[in-house]
């Protein structure tokens, strides 16, 4: 028997992510799907300006979206509802459908630092499910959030070498894709033959979630970790999908390349490596030898765009290693990464228990 799930913002760019995953889960039924109100009471084809490769799912072409409505969406008693909503808006809808006793996945930024709400980048902190025994003091229902696409590509990689040999600083700069500002996000005259340094709040996402998502499980919730330090410089580029980010970081031991492509390869404390996930990457992190690679185009679909692709790691002075990530940031950076997440709680029967 699957569980009815509900997507809220579904015609957003991660919204039509979700809304195709679901459309063909085995453990997940869509049965309801929300946008703003000038597209409520539409059919879905019709609403929709659809930006994904594949076509418009048959099973939800004809799909009529509902108001983003609590009272509508409650209407539907689904088992879990994923939003996709500008985070302004998602702050005041992820909560009152937790209090409701709803299970939410959220993809918006609003109250990840939140130590009761675990942020999840399942292969790296899947036990941060744990602090749901203090949400639960909260709310009837149940908040997990996504965290940011940069910070789910960049500790996916970091989190082996910092397992192996201990991380003391990282310094990122990213390139950044355009889907990664939404379905409106970046004018064509502001990006045409451009490179903009700037988007906003993203360096303090980058560098407070990072510290989250390698944090310590305390009977308060998540403790951020206070031996790392991450310093992102970001930049949005002429991309439509994945984000490349290069990354400089400081390590406690000194080490060379290969022990760093095999811990990156063996990933030994990966920590859904035996669960049995649908969306779970065969291989999370996949590494390119070739001295161009990873590039967005060639590489954001590794793994049905679960996996992220490292390259041209070097030696820099003693302590210090210098490499590239590739994230496919609409797959694993919000949507693939919402879904990986559902099934985890389901698998640990906290979807069910919580509810
Ligand atoms: N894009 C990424 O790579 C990415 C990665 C990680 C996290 N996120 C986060 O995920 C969330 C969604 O991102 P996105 O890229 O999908 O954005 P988007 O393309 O702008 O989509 C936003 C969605 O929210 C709906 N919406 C907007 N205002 C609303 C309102 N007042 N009431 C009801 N619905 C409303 C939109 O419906 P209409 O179509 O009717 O306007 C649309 O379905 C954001 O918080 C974003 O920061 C995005």
């Amino acid at each position: 028997m699957k569980l009815n799930a509900v997507v809220v913002g579904s015609t957003g760019l991660v919204g039509q992510r979700l809304v195709n995953y679901l459309s063909n889960h085995p453990w997940f039924n869509l049965i309801g799907i929300t946008a703003s109100k000038e597209k409520s009471g539409k059919k879905y084809e019709d609403a929709v300006r659809w930006s994904l490769e594949k076509e418009i799912p048959n099973k939800v072409k004809d799909m009529i979206i509902y108001d983003t409505d609590l009272e509508m969406i409650s209407s539907l008693k689904p088992d879990i509802i994923f939003t996709s909503l500008p985070s302004n808006v998602s702050t005041v809808y992820d909560i009152e459908l937790v209090k409701r006793g709803f299970t939410v996945i959220s993809h918006a930024s609003n109250n990840r630092m939140e130590p009761d709400i675990p942020l999840l980048n399942p292969e790296v902190n899947a036990d941060h499910i744990s602090v749901l025994k203090i949400q639960k003091k909260r709310w009837k229902g149940t908040l997990l959030k996504v965290p940011n696409c940069v910070t789910s590509i960049l500790t996916l990689a970091l989190k082996p070498i910092y397992d192996d040999f201990g991380i003391q600083q990282v310094f990122v700069s990213t390139m950044q894709a355009l889907s990664g500002a939404g379905l409106n996000g970046v004018p064509s005259m502001a990006i045409l033959d451009n490179i903009i340094p700037f988007i906003e709040h993203e360096e303090e996402k980058i560098e407070n979630e990072s510290l989250k998502i390698l944090g310590y499980i305390t009977p308060e919730g998540i403790k951020l970790n206070d031996r790392l330090y991450v310093s992102p410089s970001v930049h949005r580029v002429n991309v439509l999908e994945g984000h490349l980010e290069s990354v400089f970081i400081k390590t406690d031991k000194d080490v060379d390349v290969n022990d760093i492509k095999e811990s990156l390869t063996e990933f030994r404390n990966n920590k859904i490596k035996n669960l049995d996930l649908p969306s779970k990457p065969k291989d999370p992190i996949i590494i390119k030898e070739e001295v161009d690679r990873p590039q967005p185009r060639l590489d954001r679909n590794e793994g049905n765009g679960m996996s992220v692709v490292v390259g041209r790691i070097r030696k820099d002075k003693k302590n210090w290693i210098k490499f590239n990530i590739l994230g496919h940031n609409t797959i694993r950076g919000a949507a693939g990464n919402g879904i990986l997440i559902a099934e985890v709680l389901l698998k640990n029967n906290e979807l069910l228990d919580f509810q």
